[in-house]
């Protein structure tokens, strides 16, 4: 039975701004070392639980000194948490990383080596944790961050293995970096000069291939649209935002850095603009 934490505010902070950093993009590395008993593990654990309460999934490796433990302990109990919520064996493929992987954890990457487990080279081991951390970039790659604000995520409860959800306000925090970012039906809630502020958070954090997606009703050049005119006055009068053409869209686009690639139809109302940073 674990007794309340005492004291530990400090260490406390420091992980937690840590956790933040990563939860944005800014991996962390953190070495805590004390006397035996000093309280190590607890203030991993306490870390894990503010993690799982941020929706993040926490890995444990832990190091056994008995003799018979495999070499890469660790690491291979780490990879095994973290093939339950990725096809890693499939990344490693697509990735080719599978032959470094292989004799870190052999039962998950299968795969024919010359070298024995446990007795490669310092190039090998070099590339073996290169792997690792190629591995554990691509998986976190993989997993969609649904942001909105505050009140919108505390009143969630969509536990998925694939997604997670933070709280942010995107006029005032940090976006973390991101292959892609949806918008679906939040331009059209804002007036230009807040859609220009929201892409514009976008490309900060957006890389020189990300891509930009924003779904929503898509007006015709000529206005002719009777179902998308009577939502325009509704966005304007309930949101003071509005509809929008094609050519409006990109002007907001390059504003904020980005050029407007390409509109793609859908099956619904909805149409898919596509920009990419400039
Ligand atoms: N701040 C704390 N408040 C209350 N209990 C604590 C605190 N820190 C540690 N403990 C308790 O003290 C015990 C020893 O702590 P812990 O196992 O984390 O130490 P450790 O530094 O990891 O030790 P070791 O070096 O042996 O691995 C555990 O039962 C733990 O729950
Ligand atoms: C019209 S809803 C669209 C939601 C969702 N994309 C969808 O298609 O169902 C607009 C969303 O923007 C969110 N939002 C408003 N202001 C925000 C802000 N400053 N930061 C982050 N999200 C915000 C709202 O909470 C709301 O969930
Ligand atoms: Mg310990």
């Amino acid at each position: 039975m674990r007794t309340a934490l005492v004291g530990r505010e400090r260490e406390l902070a420091a992980l937690s701004d840590c956790l933040e950093d990563a939860l944005f993009g800014q991996p962390r590395l953190v070495v805590c070392r004390g006397e035996p008993g000093i309280g190590k593990t607890r203030l991993a654990q306490e870390l894990c639980t503010a993690a799982s309460d941020k929706h993040v999934t926490a890995l444990w490796g832990w190091a056994d000194d008995s003799a018979g433990a495999p070499p890469y302990w660790p690491w291979r109990q780490m990879l095994r948490g973290m093939s339950t919520i990725a096809d890693t064996a499939a990344i490693a493929e697509e990735h080719r990383l599978t032959t470094d992987l292989s004799p870190l954890a052999p039962d998950l990457f299968a795969e024919i080596v010359d070298q024995p487990t446990g007795s490669a080279s310092i190039e090998d081991r070099f590339r073996q944790f290169d792997a690792v951390r190629e591995l554990l970039r691509q998986v976190t790659l993989r997993r969609p961050l649904v942001i909105d604000l505050p009140e919108v995520i505390d009143s969630l409860d969509v536990e998925h293995p694939r997604m997670r959800a933070i709280a942010g306000d995107f006029f005032k925090d940090a976006l973390p970096a991101a292959d892609a970012y949806v918008l679906m039906e939040v331009l059209h809630d804002w007036p230009e000069r807040e859609c220009v502020e929201i892409l514009a958070a976008i490309r900060r954090a957006a890389h020189q291939n990300s891509t930009l997606l924003v779904v929503e009703g898509v007006l015709p050049e000529d206005h002719n649209d009777p179902r998308a005119a009577t939502l325009d006055l509704i966005m304007l009068t309930v949101t003071g935002g509005r509809e929008r053409t094609a050519s409006q869209m990109s002007g907001l686009f390059e504003q904020a850095g980005f050029r407007l690639d390409r509109v793609t139809d859908t099956a619904s109302p909805m149409r898919i603009v596509e920009g990419s940073p400039v």
